[in-house]
């Protein structure tokens, strides 16, 4: 069921429910951390690895220290700059924080989304949320409450509606390794934003076997429909010219594309905020159109244009 009443949101967490909620970045699948039963049922609806641990949702900064330990000044300045926003940040976790949420990890992944829905629901119980992403393992991640409701509608009480997410795209994931900034997960916030706070930050490793971050794994938030991530639009149309094609592009149409092929935009005013809004929900829709192939452009190599093309690459078959 998708509703808009707040106050049946807040109910249902408080009997360890769970719930689709709304932040900035993308639907989550929330529940009272501190229930187990709540957050058993998140991995079980989910499909979710025990191992891969869930963000946690706080509603202000003060509410840090009933999470974390041996805070580092460096997240604090990121903090107090993108909170409410998306920024997740990897701080050393109080024993109080159950291992279940964070698959046993000494560490725990914490942000203020900023959305008022999620704020004020936040304000009317007295415990933190868990939420991951609210799509099946591996699948695109929902921008609207319908793509919630799609995915899980008999298995979960409700879907609290806010609207179309306005960021539209995942947190950006910041750990601290001693000294270092370290970058988990590309997201809503750009490596240019964090680094006019941080400094130079390092990549996460993704050559690593066991990923710190399954959003490192590399393929991730797929359609259904075959994906084929491309440099050069015009040769890729050419290869496929037989077959019922999406293309998702940025800011211009292709002027002469075969019949069947249609064409999505995602900022006819050359705004990559806009396009990174639209992504997800314009693949949901691409998925649902019965195509042989969606071909995705590459988009520009800065600020949230990277971070586009980062899910497109994992989107895609050729990565
Ligand atoms: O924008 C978002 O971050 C959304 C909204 C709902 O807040 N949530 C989200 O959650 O994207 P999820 O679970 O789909 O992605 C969280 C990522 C996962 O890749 C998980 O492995 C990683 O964060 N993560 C969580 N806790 C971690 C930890 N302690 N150490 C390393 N990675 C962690
Ligand atoms: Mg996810």
């Amino acid at each position: 069921m998708i509703s808009d009443n707040i106050n049946l949101a807040a109910t249902i967490l408080k009997e360890h429910g769970v719930i689709g909620l709304p932040t900035e970045t993308v639907y989550g699948l929330a529940g009272n951390i501190y229930s187990e039963k709540a957050i058993k049922e998140i991995f079980y609806v989910k499909q979710r690895p025990l191992y891969n641990p869930l963000i946690v949702h706080i509603k202000s900064i003060e509410d840090l220290q009933t999470i974390a330990v041996d805070i580092p000044p460096i997240a604090i300045e990121l903090a107090t700059t993108f909170w409410p926003g998306p920024l997740t940040l990897l701080l050393p976790k109080k024993d109080s924080v159950p291992d279940l949420v964070t698959a046993g990890k000494q560490t725990v992944a914490v942000r203020i989304p900023n959305h008022p829905i999620a704020l004020s629901l936040l304000n009317l119980i007295d415990f933190p949320l868990a939420a991951p992403s609210a799509n099946p393992f591996g699948m695109i991640s929902p921008t609207k409450a319908q793509h919630v409701d799609e995915y899980f509608k008999n298995q979960i009480k409700m879907v609290l509606d806010g609207g179309a997410c306005q960021t539209g795209i995942e947190s950006t994931i910041i750990g601290f390794d001693n000294t270092e900034v370290v970058l988990y997960r590309l997201g809503g916030i750009s490596r240019e934003e964090i680094e006019g706070i941080a400094g130079v930050v390092k990549l996460f490793n993704k050559n690593n076997k066991a990923p710190e971050a399954p959003g490192m794994l590399s393929k991730h938030y797929a359609p259904s429909t075959p994906l084929l991530f491309t440099d050069n639009i015009e040769k890729s149309i050419g290869q496929f010219a037989d077959k019922k094609m999406g293309l998702l592009l940025f800011n211009k149409a292709i002027d002469s594309v075969p019949e069947n092929a249609i064409q999505r935009l995602l900022s006819q005013g050359n705004s990559l905020k806009e396009a990174a809004a639209k992504l997800y929900d314009t693949l949901h829709q691409l998925d649902k159109s019965n195509l042989d192939i969606i071909i995705a452009e590459r988009f520009p190599d800065v600020g949230l244009g990277n971070v586009i093309n980062d899910k497109l690459i994992r989107a895609s078959y050729n990565n």
